[in-house]
């Protein structure tokens, strides 16, 4: 099942890496990212070199519903709360700032990749307190933000959150062009960081710089990102005939769904759920049947779904990967928000590798402030680890796959909707046949001895 993105997209293939090499920088990961930082680097000066284990844009970047927007679900009201006004006011401005610089590059590098400005909602079917409250906290950071009871969807709603001026492209097309002007080295696996050297595959690259934009980072430590990160899916269906909507929008009440229109496609998406908990399936008929429903006339064109790395306090972690390597960077965690901050980790990392000042970089540094949520949400994610390993001990059944997973040794399980084995600690995925999909796992399943070959 591939996005509506991958389907109308041939990015040009570049080579391997060759032999060992000597550069400034090195970014691991040639998603959106990974792209945009090495892009970066190189307009300020410093060269970089970007590995990527398969091919450019072929992670998350080619799933995502490519909504570039400042408006991350519910998030202003207890960013202010949580850290004050003025760290919120950073995460808003250099969301809404990377907006900008889409349409700014989009226009300066000719890229033709369906860029539109749009506004983005967020709608509830229930409520309007929570509603009120967060665009009553988005006007005081600055974005221009209503609050109404009306709305173009086609069911009744209690009340919707607009931000105007957000946007939406093709991803794919906007990275093909992009990557024209960034040195990529396709199938070249990284392997290990030591200091300051990338073991790939094919040789070894070594680098004043690393910087880890390869999604979920596979370096256990330091850094420790598997116990402070764990990983949702989500699904989507691009539908024909279900008419058109000007904006974006998310539900906001439990079971909310995402509305995104594309040319002459609307997308619809949902049933998220915490990667390795979707053992009864069904994520996709229940969208199916939501599109019967709300568009009875409509037709299914495609279907697919995405994976993202949730941080314990719900903000990105961009900035030094751990004090004990302060040359190492990570760009990770960024929710269901990959656009706007594949931009900002872009812009944040290439300020701190070259030295300037970037008032931004705090509400996003790895090493902020823990806070109430993060320590609920880590005895959540603690929890889900120890009982992935515990049942490790359990009989692995008798199929062709042994289903422990190889990153840390927890229990697999099956996914219904997509014939996979998915990992509940920290979002690992493996095919049928046991073959790596998603990390933090750097090898495939163990097979049973025995087991057809592939
Ligand atoms: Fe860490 Fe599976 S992803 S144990």
């Amino acid at each position: 099942m591939e996005s509506i993105w991958t389907a109308e997209t041939e990015i040009r293939k570049r080579e391997p890496l060759a032999e060992d090499l000597e550069t400034q920088a090195v970014v691991i990961g040639a998603g959106l990212a990974g792209m945009l930082t090495a892009y970066y680097l190189e307009q300020a000066g410093i060269q970089a070199v970007v590995l990527e284990a398969d091919r450019i844009g072929s992670g998350q970047t080619k799933n995502t519903t490519a909504k570039i927007t400042s408006q991350h679900g519910l998030v202003y009201d207890r960013l202010i709360r949580t850290f004050g006004h003025s760290m919120a006011k950073h995460y808003a401005q250099a969301n809404e700032a990377a907006i900008e610089e889409y349409e700014r590059l989009v226009l300066e590098l000719g890229i033709d990749c369906d860029f539109v400005r749009c506004p983005a909602y967020l709608y509830s079917q229930e409520e309007t307190v929570l509603l009120k409250r967060e665009t009553e906290a988005a006007k005081r950071l600055g974005i221009i933000a209503s609050f109404d009871t009306r709305s173009e969807l086609p069911f009744p709603v209690a009340g919707v959150t607009k931000f105007e001026g957000q946007a939406r492209f093709q991803p794919l097309k906007f990275l093909e062009k992009l990557g024209e002007r960034v040195t990529v080295h396709e199938q070249t696996k990284a392997l290990k960081v030591e200091g300051n050297q990338v073991i790939t595959d094919r040789g070894r690259i070594t680098a004043k710089h690393i910087v880890f934009a390869a999604h979920f980072p596979f370096a256990n430590m330091p850094g420790y990102y598997f116990a402070r990160m764990y990983q949702e899916r989500s699904y989507v269906v691009a539908l024909e005939g279900a008419g058109a909507l000007e904006g974006m929008y998310l539900g906001i009440d439990p079971g909310g769904l995402s509305f995104r229109p594309q040319g002459e496609l609307l997308l619809l998406g949902g049933g998220s759920h915490r990667t390795g908990l979707n053992k009864g399936g069904g994520k996709y008929e229940m969208l199916r049947s939501k599109a019967a429903d709300l568009y009875p006339d409509c037709r299914e064109s495609a279907s697919w779904s995405a994976q993202d790395c949730v941080t314990l306090d719900g903000i990105p972690y961009i900035g030094c990967f751990s004090r004990r390597e302060p040359e190492w960077y990570v760009a990770t965690g960024f929710g269901k928000w990959g656009m706007t901050s594949s931009m900002v980790s872009a812009r944040v990392l290439t300020a701190l590798i070259a030295g300037k000042d970037c008032p931004e970089a705090d509400i996003f540094s790895p090493k902020r402030r823990f806070t109430m949520q993060a320590a609920k949400e880590l005895a959540i994610h603690s929890g889900h680890t120890v009982k992935g390993l515990a049942k490790h001990i359990l009989p692995a059944g008798t199929g062709e796959v042994i289903p422990n997973c190889p990153h840390m040794g927890c229990r697999l399980e099956w996914n219904m909707d997509e014939d996979s084995y998915d990992c509940p600690c920290h979002g690992s995925r493996f095919d049928k046949k046991g073959r790596l999909l998603d990390g933090p796992a750097q090898t495939d399943c163990q097979r049973r001895k025995g087991a057809a070959q592939r």
